[in-house]
């Protein structure tokens, strides 16, 4: 593939499928050949929305026709793709990230890695037994705010507290109006990756409670208020929710550090500030942020064989955060990290999967192992 675009195949074409599309569309060094969904009419009508047409790509490189199809075995066979991008639900990310990787391909998959833990452990057993590359973007690091900001709370000494407040109210319809966790599981893991990035500490242990105020649409909790240790000591607090009607936050949240050398400010848009020396920055995006960035990175990486940041064994904490948040949210305690993340490895061990990433698993002893 050196010389050429990456010919890249998407499954799943949903809300965030469409939003995938126009990416892949504009990026210079990718081809789209293939979408897939199991309503291929609203594959087809994702690419005529994203792309223009119903059978040309339009690729930055100017690729040809895109063959819609229902399901990735389809794409597989009729397309000869280097990569794959994921975009289904989450409760098919792991089925169709293991059959992309049985197929000798790199997979982009769109966050969370799974519903659970296991499934995540499964994923990186078989990103290991393939030796190919599952990455999963986590598009919220990719702002060259979030970096200035990351530079700021290192100058204030290790902070002793970093919260964020998220505060929305979308009506988005689908699968998270009936997920019992969405803010937690759908929309915290973005918040809890960057904590992990912006403080480089890994988290400990926390407690979280959630509940669902007496307006919400959702079925699920829809609010949540969640403290975890960090391994240097820090407290981060995050506390959210999705059916606050009026004076939104941003998307990213409101951040802020305090440390010994003072606070560090984020709106979770252009502005940092810092107390350590008056400053207020307004910081202008980069190139590629959010998912254009994810993208980057991957196929920088598929293209080098240098590992990512968002490499499925760099997530999993990430995705054990949200884990364990959810764990404490229903016993009322605290829950640590590192015991859920082992019993999450012997969940993964019964879990039917092929038997290569069996011995994979096996073959560790324990997660820790992996991390
Ligand atoms: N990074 C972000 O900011 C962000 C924002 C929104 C959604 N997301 C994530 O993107 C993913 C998709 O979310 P969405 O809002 O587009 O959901 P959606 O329900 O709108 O679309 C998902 C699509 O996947 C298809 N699908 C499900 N299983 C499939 C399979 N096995 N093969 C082919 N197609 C399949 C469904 O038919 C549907 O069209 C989720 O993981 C979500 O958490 C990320």
């Amino acid at each position: 593939m050196s010389g050429r675009p990456l010919r890249v195949v998407q499954v799943g074409a949903g809300a965030m499928g469409v939003a995938w599309l126009r990416t892949l569309a504009a990026a210079e060094d990718v081809e789209l050949v293939g979408v897939a969904d199991l309503d291929v009419a609203r594959a087809e009508a994702a690419v005529r929305t994203a792309c223009g047409s119903g059978g040309g790509s339009g690729g930055g490189s100017g690729g040809g026709s895109v063959v819609i199809a229902g399901s990735l075995g389809e794409l597989l066979a009729a397309t000869e793709p280097d990569a794959v991008v994921n975009v289904t639900v989450p409760a098919a990310h792991s089925t169709v990230n293991i059959e992309a990787l049985f197929a000798g391909l790199p997979v982009l998959c769109e966050k969370p890695a799974a519903p659970t833990l296991a499934e995540a452990l499964v994923q990186a057993a078989a990103a290991e037994a393939t030796g190919r590359l599952l990455m999963i973007s986590q598009s919220r690091r990719y702002f060259a705010a979030l970096t200035a900001f990351r530079e700021r709370i290192a100058e204030l000494g290790t902070p002793g507290l970093l919260t964020t407040g998220f505060f929305r109210a979308p009506h988005f319809g689908g699968f998270r109006d009936e997920m019992p966790q969405p803010l937690l599981v759908d929309m915290a893991i973005h918040a809890f990756d960057a904590a992990r990035h912006l403080l480089g500490q890994e988290p400990v242990s926390v407690v979280c409670e959630s509940w669902n105020p007496s307006w919400s649409w959702y079925q699920g909790d829809a609010s949540a208020t969640a403290t975890f240790l960090f391994s240097g000591g820090t407290r981060y607090v995050f506390t959210g929710s999705w059916c606050a009607e009026g004076r939104d936050t941003s998307w990213n949240g409101e951040w802020r550090a305090v440390g010994g050398g003072g606070t560090a400010t984020w709106d979770g848009e252009r502005c940092v500030t810092s107390s350590a020396g008056g400053r207020a920055e307004d910081v202008a995006p980069a190139a590629h942020e959010q998912i254009a960035g994810a993208l980057a990175e991957f196929v920088s990486a598929v293209r080098t064989g240098a590992e990512p940041d968002g490499a499925i064994k760099g997530n999993l904490r990430s995705l054990a955060m949200v884990e364990a948040a959810v764990r404490s949210a229903g016993t009322g305690e605290r829950v640590g990290i590192g015991a859920l993340l082992e019993r999450a490895y012997e969940e993964a061990l019964a879990l039917p999967v092929r038997d290569e990433v069996r011995e994979r698993l096996k073959s560790w002893g324990a997660a820790a192992t992996v991390l």
